[in-house]
């Protein structure tokens, strides 16, 4: 197993059959009484009474709360609904949450920690890659509106964090290479070490568990790195873990969140932020090749099909929080490696990278 301490605050846990120790392991840091489990339906069935089990064993009061599966649960309605069955089970300032699940889970379970008796412990048991790698490190939670993603929300750091690798062994395929999506970001813009090893054909068949550890730790590594230096997204520094999220969220929206995961629009955003990045920023044109593909060996989209309706992917820009006062912030990277904030990108270029796609 390979402990994490991030930012001095709490720990990662990445290892196998970690799932039958979670009862310990909350215990361990203190934990008593009741608490929320969060799932969705899909993993509420694969993993959920694993889970409770070992609570109970530990003498935890479990209540399992299960949401419907996708991103269009992950809504204040149903933040609200999972407070109201928390209330009537009873738990109190003194209880915790877990959530267990992908993104959307650790989403929206962690708001729910942050606004119950005005927040209480969150523990992440995050089951897709993506989840592992990237959402739930940082403290960002939150819930859709009608007009943008992840428009309400707090910071709320977890308390732990379990990534146990088994539980990935059941994540569809596509699931598995939107991870790659954030993998391949991070890489981007802070590592082009493991930029040049992902392009080792081993890397792409990465069920193996240690390479997977091994994957996952780096990746927790280079973003939690990054929210240290800005943990409120005040000064930029934080902001590069933007990088293809203007235009990804953008198409996400466009396409009504059903026709891409996240990371297959992240990866689509990617592609757009490097054509900007040739032409703001002086990446080389060989190194936006490299960067496509990359995202290509993990089967993510590069392209848009010709009918996709571009000119709703600028409408939904206006509503992205990266619009403040007026002015875009884009992440453009110079180099694999390395990204920063830009303020001379336009409306126009990004119009440009979205019409190429
Ligand atoms: N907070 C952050 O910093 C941050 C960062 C990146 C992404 N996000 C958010 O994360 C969300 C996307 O997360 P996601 O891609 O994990 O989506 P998700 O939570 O919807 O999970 C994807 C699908 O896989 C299923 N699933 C999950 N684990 C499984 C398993 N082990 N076996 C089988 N099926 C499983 C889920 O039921 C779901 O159908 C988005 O809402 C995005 O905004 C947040
Ligand atoms: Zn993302």
């Amino acid at each position: 197993m390979i402990i994490i301490s991030v930012g001095d605050r709490y720990d990662a846990l990445i290892g196998e059959h970690l799932l039958q120790e979670i009862g310990e392991r909350c215990r361990t840091i203190g934990f008593s009484g009741r608490c929320a489990v969060i799932s969705d339906t899909n993993v509420a069935a694969l993993s959920g009474d694993r889970v409770k089990q070992s609570l109970t064993a530990s003498s935890f009061q479990p209540t399992l709360i299960t949401i419907p599966a996708g991103e269009k649960s992950k809504t204040l309605k149903q933040a609200g609904a999972i407070c109201d069955q928390m209330i009537a089970a009873g738990l109190d300032r003194q209880s915790f949450v877990i959530g267990l699940g992908g993104g959307v889970i650790g989403d929206i379970s962690g708001f729910v920690a942050a606004i119950y008796h005005r927040g209480i412990p969150h523990v992440q048991i995050p089951t897709t890659l993506l989840a592992m790698v990237d959402s739930s490190i940082g403290g960002k939670t939150g819930v859709n509106t009608a007009p943008g993603k992840n428009l309400i929300g707090a910071v709320h750091h977890p308390s732990l964090v379990i990534d146990d690798v088994d539980v990935l062994k059941t994540l569809p395929r596509r699931e598995f290479n939107q991870g790659f999506a954030e993998i391949i970001k991070h890489a981007v813009i802070a590592d082009a070490e493991m930029f040049a090893a992902l392009k080792e054909k081993k890397a792409r068949s990465p069920r193996r568990p240690l390479a997977l550890q091994s994957l996952i730790r780096r990746n927790i590594e280079i973003k939690s790195k990054i929210v240290a230096k800005d943990e409120r997204d005040r000064t930029g520094e934080r902001a590069i873990l933007n990088f293809g999220h203007t235009v990804g969220h953008g198409i996400e929206r466009a396409g009504d969140y059903q026709e891409f995961l996240h990371g297959e629009a992240v990866s689509l955003g990617i592609v757009a932020a490097c054509a900007i990045s040739i032409k703001r920023a002086g990446l080389p044109s060989d190194q936006r090749d490299a960067i496509v593909d990359l995202l290509r060996r993990f089967d993510l989209p590069t392209k848009l099909s010709r009918d996709f309706p571009r000119e709703k992917i600028i409408g939904a820009l206006k509503f992205d929080k990266k619009f403040e006062a007026g002015k875009i912030r884009f992440v453009v990277t110079p180099r694999i490696g390395s990204a920063h904030l830009s303020s001379n990108v336009t409306l126009e270029d990004i119009r440009e990278a979205v019409a190429s796609l």
